[in-house]
């Protein structure tokens, strides 16, 4: 059998070599294909893989195409929008993810983003402080539960709302406020920090509308995915409210005209790092390979998304 790791965004020395360490011991062998610039590549070395982990990678119908072998592919990483499940499933290839692997990397990265702009983008100038400011979570998983705990020992006032939690008890036990609605939770909050996946339903929800409701000085931090933004909306919000701030993690499509209309007021890392922790690599990277062993030797499928 043959783990293949196909990183275009490679993980940490320490992770491939637990990896690589994991196969081995499982009597498997495990090759590398990183920083690859084109899909032929990945498409050449998926050739005789047995199972794939991945990050942010795409796999298309293509790849999987090109993988007559493959039985099952993990992504080292929460979001599973970059794999093709129905490709996977009409193959027979179970799809995973590694939920909870790298999410305190990403709630991290996300407090940090709001200190960063209320400090100015760490530029001479007089800042605000993020204690005692209202924090709104937009989606209550893995990585928002943590943001709402860092968020309120550092004296924020946290509320989330997220649309598959309907009980008031989850929030209430983390000493969170629910919110009832989207709507109700950007109206009150100053940093409203984004934690929805990319799925048909998000895809452009975040626009101009619950911008320009945000109260005044407010900022939206994405360390989710930019297809959840409307970048036309955001724009306008943004040229329209001269107070509103926005930074993200995830490069948008329009990041020079953003860069260039609102200086200050946006901010965008120039490429996605809020997984980017040695710790993150290592727990993500390995509990990917160790699915893959369980899997392969004992036909477990927890984790597995296309069901
Ligand atoms: C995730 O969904 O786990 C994060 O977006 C991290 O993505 P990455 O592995 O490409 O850094």
């Amino acid at each position: 059998m043959k783990i293949l790791v196909a990183t275009e965004k490679p993980f940490s020395k320490q992770a491939t070599d637990g990896i690589a360490a994991i196969a081995r011991e499982a009597g498997y062998e495990c090759a590398l294909l990183e920083k690859y610039t084109s899909v032929d590549e990945l498409k050449t070395a998926v050739a005789d893989a047995d199972a794939l982990i991945v990050r942010s990678d795409k796999v298309t119908a293509d790849v999987i195409a090109a993988a007559p072998k493959l039985k099952i592919v993990v992504r080292a990483g929460a979001g599973y929008d970059n794999l093709d499940l129905a490709a996977c499933t009409a193959r027979g290839i179970v799809a995973m993810n590694t939920p909870g692997q790298n999410s305190n990397a990403v709630a991290e990265l996300a407090i940090a983003m709001m200190i960063f702009m209320a400090r100015n983008q760490f530029t001479p100038g007089t800042g605000t402080e993020i204690s005692g400011k209202r924090l709104g979570i937009h989606a209550y998983g893995n990585v928002g539960r943590i943001v709402a705990r860092y968020g309120k020992a550092l004296g924020m006032e946290v509320s989330a709302y997220d649309p598959f939690i309907t009980d008031p008890a989850i929030f209430a036990n983390d000493g969170v406020k629910m919110a009832s609605s989207v709507a109700e939770l950007y109206r009150n909050s100053d940093y409203l920090s984004l934690h929805i996946p990319a799925t048909a339903e998000t895809k452009g929800s975040i626009g101009y509308d619950l911008l320009m409701s945000m109260p005044k000085g407010a900022t939206l931090v994405n360390t989710a995915r930019k297809e959840v933004i409307d970048e036309a909306g955001l724009a306008k919000a943004l040229t329209e409210r001269p107070d509103l701030k926005y930074i993200t993690d995830i490069l948008p499509d329009t990041a020079a005209e953003l860069a260039e209309k609102f200086d200050k007021r946006f901010f965008t890392t120039p490429k996605k790092m809020g997984a980017e922790t040695a710790e993150a690599n290592v727990n993500a990277g390995l509990a990917a390979a160790r699915q893959i062993v369980s899997f392969l030797k004992d036909g477990v499928t927890k984790f597995q998304v296309n069901k």
